[in-house]
């Protein structure tokens, strides 16, 4: 009988995630599974929740990972805090940001948008003058904009947020682990992340982080949290205290490779894991520079782990990203939605941010257009 995963061959993911992944968290993955109750498993949850405060800068004793993608990360944050009205603002300059308005108004939130320019970040301005009309709840932001490649202002937009009763939401799914990011310092209430950008584990778990604002806001809801599954207020008897309640089984293997990639992260240091991820991005937008392919994004908005490119003059979009694939075995990602057959997105996200990595797509993609 044929085992399709025999097939399977080493591809260079340079794409806008899942990214590589270092084979210690990979063989983190294949470690004998535990009972989820199983104290030497329940002290690695604890190390996990340690890990991801000093990853975030962060007190938050609500700091867990969830069990799912990035966009489950997305739904907890939303569903255990909005009820019927509740209103919310959202601030979008690109997919993930209307990912976020249509999660808020599937929960019936009354939501207002901010729509900037995809390829260019959040004005601050707009957003103050907004937040001088209105009273917000929430008020949501993605920090690195897959879509586009667009760094969006979040120390700035959290430092008037904080002026509010509102909760200053955002999504780090792509920024954790590439850019700096600190939820205390910066004001942020609510937060989650994934595990396939610049943490580089397989996707499977989202981060979050719920300030004391947000933990009493939940408790005040008047209304029944209405997703079960993603239900913080049960969801925390498993993560927290003497006694362990189930709730539902936890992804065990995954919480290894999670707790091994933040393990390598915080060996290699925060500030070395930014600058590998700059450096490798300078040298990449300088080498395409040498082969005529320019950036999308005005270099000061740009994010050092999602490079969008315009795809150059005569190049053949789907032809070029199918023979990095099948030639060179690298992938890069197509534009989403406007930027559809305009750009590239190229990512150096964690493991993937390595000189060689860089240099070996140069000279592929040189060979192409
Ligand atoms: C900024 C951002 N938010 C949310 C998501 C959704 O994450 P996932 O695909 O892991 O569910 C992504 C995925 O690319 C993302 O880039």
């Amino acid at each position: 009988m044929e085992n399709l995963l025999n097939g399977i061959e080493e591809i260079t993911l340079m794409g806008p995630g899942p990214s590589c992944v270092n084979k210690a968290v990979l063989d983190a993955m294949a470690k004998s599974t535990l009972g989820h109750l199983d104290p030497k498993f329940i002290n690695i949850m604890d190390a996990i929740k340690e890990q991801m405060k000093t990853l975030l800068h962060t007190n938050n004793k609500l700091t867990i990972p969830v069990s799912g993608t990035g966009s489950a990360g997305m739904e907890t944050c939303f569903v255990n805090l909005i009820e019927k009205d509740d209103p919310v603002l959202i601030l979008i300059n690109g997919v993930f940001g209307m990912r976020m308005q249509d999660v808020a108004t599937r929960l019936g939130a009354d939501v207002d948008t901010i729509e900037f320019e995809w390829g260019t970040p959040v004005v601050v301005d707009e957003v103050k003058a907004k937040l001088s009309e209105k009273k917000y709840k929430i008020v949501a932001v993605v920090h690195a904009e897959t879509s586009t490649g667009v760094k969006n202002p979040v120390p700035e937009i959290g430092a008037l947020v904080k002026d509010t009763d509102a909760l200053y939401l955002v999504d780090a799914v792509t920024s954790l682990g590439g850019i700096p990011i600190r939820l205390d310092d910066w004001n942020i209430d609510v937060f989650y992340s994934g595990t396939q950008k610049c943490l580089s584990c397989p996707p499977g778990l989202a981060p979050i982080s719920f300030s004391e604002k947000a933990v009493e806001a939940i408790k005040k809801r008047k209304t029944k949290v209405p997703n079960w599954y993603l239900d913080l207020t049960m969801i925390i008897n498993y993560w927290e205290g003497a006694t362990r309640a189930y709730h539902h089984t936890a992804p065990i293997n995954m919480l290894y490779a999670l707790y091994q990639a933040l393990y390598l992260i915080l060996e290699e240091g925060e500030e070395n894991v930014h600058k590998r991820h700059m450096n490798n991005h300078l040298r990449l937008v300088n080498g395409l520079d040498k082969i005529g392919i320019k950036m999308l994004v005005d270099s000061q908005y740009r994010l050092p782990m999602l490079n969008s490119v315009y795809i150059p003059q005569g190049a053949d979009d789907a032809g070029v990203r199918s023979a990095l694939l099948k030639d060179h075995k690298i992938e890069i990602g197509a534009g989403l939605g406007p930027l559809a057959g305009k750009i590239w997105r190229i990512g150096l996200m964690g493991h993937t941010a390595r000189s060689e990595n860089v240099d070996k797509l140069l000279t592929a993609l040189k060979s192409l257009i």
